[in-house]
């Protein structure tokens, strides 16, 4: 008696940074969506909560699905556990929202399966808890995030489009790159306001996407900006970084660009994947 759901990763077509908050995190502007490309869980009730994974190191009490587990069970008092087995496809400390999103859909998935009963509202006030990207990974579709990410304006799908994700073999923390952030690099929200306003009037090589992080992770590794100069000779329009990086996306209106972008992106080493806007939620 388990339950087999998909995690799609999260795409933050702009985020834009207004100021550090007296807890310590930055207030935001993000306009969202979920990706067809997806993680794979698979959950069975079990006596005591263990996380398994396709990627070994993934495993174990670390998982932020695993702590979403724990959370859901000390705010219920369910006194069962489960054996959550993850099958990863979407890439790790990616800015994806992989792990948020294997952690939105371990809450939404267990609430079922644990017969526990919580409403939409306390599962994304749990959501909150675990991380600032949880909220939306819960909700999914389209979104105007604003708070940390987790005040969400849901909107309607977006128009086709195809995005190629490239993503160069170095590891960033994202901590570490919101912290590198200085008063220079706010905005006002205006731009993620604009064109979720225009994104169904106008096409998307036309949308001035934004990503605040984008300049501070450059600076820190270059390597960013070569993946961004590949994806624009590409033709991809626009070309932005994801979340605080490293992988890059560029949306194109063809399949057929974007695979032999993909391919191109891999002969220098690095990985890609072509995915598209999820069309429901
Ligand atoms: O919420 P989450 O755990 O995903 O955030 C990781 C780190 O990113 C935080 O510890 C913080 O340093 C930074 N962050 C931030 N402002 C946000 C979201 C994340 O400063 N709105």
């Amino acid at each position: 008696m388990g339950l087999t759901i998909p995690a799609y990763a999260k795409l933050n077509l702009t985020l834009e940074v207004l100021g550090k908050r007296f807890d310590g995190y930055h207030e935001l502007r993000s306009l969202m969506c979920s990706l067809a490309l997806h993680d794979t869980l698979h959950l069975e009730p079990a006596p005591e909560i263990e996380v398994r994974c396709s990627l070994p190191e993934l495993a174990g009490s670390g998982n932020l699905a695993h702590r979403a587990a724990v959370l859901l069970r000390a705010a219920t008092g369910h006194s069962g556990g489960a054996v959550i087995t993850i099958k990863k496809e979407i890439p790790v400390a990616a800015g994806l929202g992989g792990g948020s999103s294997d952690a939105a859909a371990t809450l939404n998935a267990l609430n079922r399966l644990w017969g526990t009963g919580l409403t939409g509202d306390a599962l994304r006030t749990l959501a909150a808890h675990l991380g600032s990207d949880v909220p939306f990974c819960l909700a999914g579709g389209v979104a105007l995030a604003s708070g940390r990410g987790e005040k969400l304006h849901l909107l309607p799908p977006l128009p086709p489009m195809i995005v190629l994700l490239v993503r160069p073999p170095i590891q960033v923390s994202t901590a570490s790159i919101y912290g590198a952030l200085t008063p220079v690099g706010y905005g006002d929200g205006e731009v993620s306001e604009r064109v979720a306003a225009l994104m169904r009037a106008v096409p998307p090589a036309e949308w001035p996407l934004v990503n605040a992080l984008q300049p501070v992770t450059i600076r820190a590794y270059p390597l960013v900006g070569e993946v961004l100069a590949l994806l624009r000779d590409l033709g991809a329009s626009p070309a932005l970084m994801c979340g605080s990086g490293p992988t890059c996306f560029g949306l194109f209106k063809t399949t057929e660009r974007a695979e032999s972008g993909a391919r191109a992106a891999r002969e220098r080493g690095w990985e890609a994947w072509v995915t598209s806007p999820l069309a429901r939620s």
